[in-house]
């Protein structure tokens, strides 16, 4: 196995430490990096490599998905097989299907057996199985347990309650010498995680998904700008000013330094704030996201499937180690070892996947019932759709523009977008 770093700009491949050209690899796959993604990564392509004697080389690709998605674009519709197997996010099937093999076609109508038909459906665009479901995820609160019960505090249900209780013991612990303590940390980049943060502030609050099932523009409405006014006030009083630069990556780090009270992350931070080198180990609690007056709890659906590229070389060998990743065994381990979710529905009683993460089964709801970005509705424009919403979301936090002024203008923009086809 090999292993490489794809840059953007081109589909220049760069070795890494001292590896050889890949020229003897029969299969490339990109995997992603955030937390333990690429060693996960690496361990099941090793499995895979061992038990058939081939050889794959493994590209690494930017975290952001915007990054990735654009990274992708470039080399897809460049036709170059230079990746064959390529980790894609739940919001793309429907804008690089025309690109990806039918996996039915290889692996048996019954490929997708077992896995969610939820994301089977999302990955099927025009009848045609274009990706395998590898891993599901939901936004979910991160609460520091231990501060929490010196304040005499129950985790919060609503926004209102995470921001009262935020600055409280952000004000205490200063106080008393915590001086690099914050409230809340979320993904406020502008990139696709702020798209799926502030969808959760948006739906919780009672103002939908941006955009509808039938492809309706919903965004327009005062819960929604009620949503976005809360957000931008957390900024330089509960959460940092640097957190309009975080991915999750960056919330983490500081979660797990022990210097967030909240945090609103993925699944796949758990196992990490739980790990050895964590300063928050044994601390930590995990609930469903708050709501606003008007709203219930939302939690944006996530997760990455694995696709063949319609230009690779060996499809048959590539679809392959697509059913062996994406099957339960390593379904299993990657639960167990690093939370993440799987898309096979009888591993949410597992009772060695249900020990390693309780709130597989204690939120089992809040990862069956996530609400979609809007991305079946848009097609192949939601690309445009979430940068015009992640810009709009961002022009908030920075104070830019209030609520209602960005989603009336995020309202024409998104019209303009449609009018365009979608
Ligand atoms: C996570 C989700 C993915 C989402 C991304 C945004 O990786 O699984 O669906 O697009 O975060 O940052």
């Amino acid at each position: 196995m090999q292993r490489k770093f794809l840059i953007a700009s081109g589909l220049t491949l760069l070795g890494t430490a001292g590896a050889a050209p890949a020229l003897s690899a029969e299969l490339t796959i990109s995997c992603g990096a955030v937390g333990a993604e690429l060693t996960l990564c690496e361990q099941g392509v090793e499995a895979w490599e061992n038990e058939t004697g081939h050889d794959v080389e493994i590209v690494s690709t930017p975290n952001s998905s915007t990054e990735r998605l654009s990274l992708y674009q470039q080399i897809l519709s460049a036709r170059s097989g230079d990746i064959d197997v390529l980790q894609i996010d739940v919001v793309w099937p429907g804008l690089l299907a025309n690109h990806l093999i039918d996996l039915e076609e290889t692996l048996g109508e019954d490929a997708a057996e077992g896995h969610f038909e939820t994301i089977v459906a999302n990955n099927t665009v025009d009848d045609r199985l274009v990706a395998m479901p590898w891993f599901t995820d939901a936004g979910v609160l991160y609460y520091r347990k231990d501060l929490l019960e010196k304040h005499a505090v129950a985790p919060p249900e609503t926004w209102q309650q995470l921001t009262d209780i935020a600055v409280e013991i952000q004000a205490a612990e200063r106080e008393a010498g915590n001086d690099k303590l914050w409230g809340y940390v979320f993904q406020g980049r502008a990139y696709e995680g702020l798209t799926c943060n502030a969808l959760e502030w948006v739906a919780s609050h009672g103002g939908g998904t941006l955009v509808d099932a039938d492809g309706e523009i919903t965004i327009d409405n005062e819960n929604a700008a009620t949503a976005l006014d809360l957000a931008a006030s957390w900024i330089g009083e509960i959460t940092p000013r640097g957190a309009l630069n975080y991915t999750e990556e960056e919330a983490r780090g500081i979660f797990q330094s022990g210097n967030a009270v909240f945090m609103r992350n993925w699944p796949y931070a758990w196992s990490l704030a739980q790990s050895e080198d964590s300063e928050v180990a044994g601390k930590v609690g995990v609930v469903k996201l708050p709501h606003g007056p008007n709203g219930e709890s939302a939690a944006t659906l996530g997760g990455w499937n694995l696709a063949v590229s319609k230009y690779s070389e060996n499809p048959e060998l590539a679809a392959d180690l697509v059913a062996y990743l994406t099957g339960e065994a390593e379904q299993k381990r990657r639960a167990i070892e690093a939370a993440y979710n799987p898309t096979l529905t009888s591993l949410y009683a597992d009772e060695e996947v249900l020990e390693a993460v309780p709130f597989f089964g204690t939120l089992y709801d809040t990862f069956t019932n996530a609400v979609a970005r809007p991305s079946a509705a848009t097609g192949d424009n939601y690309g445009r759709v979430s940068n015009a919403f992640f810009n709009a979301a961002h022009g908030v936090l920075t104070d830019e523009q209030d609520g209602a002024d960005a989603v009336a203008e995020l309202d024409s923009e998104l019209s303009r977008i449609k009018r365009r086809r979608w």
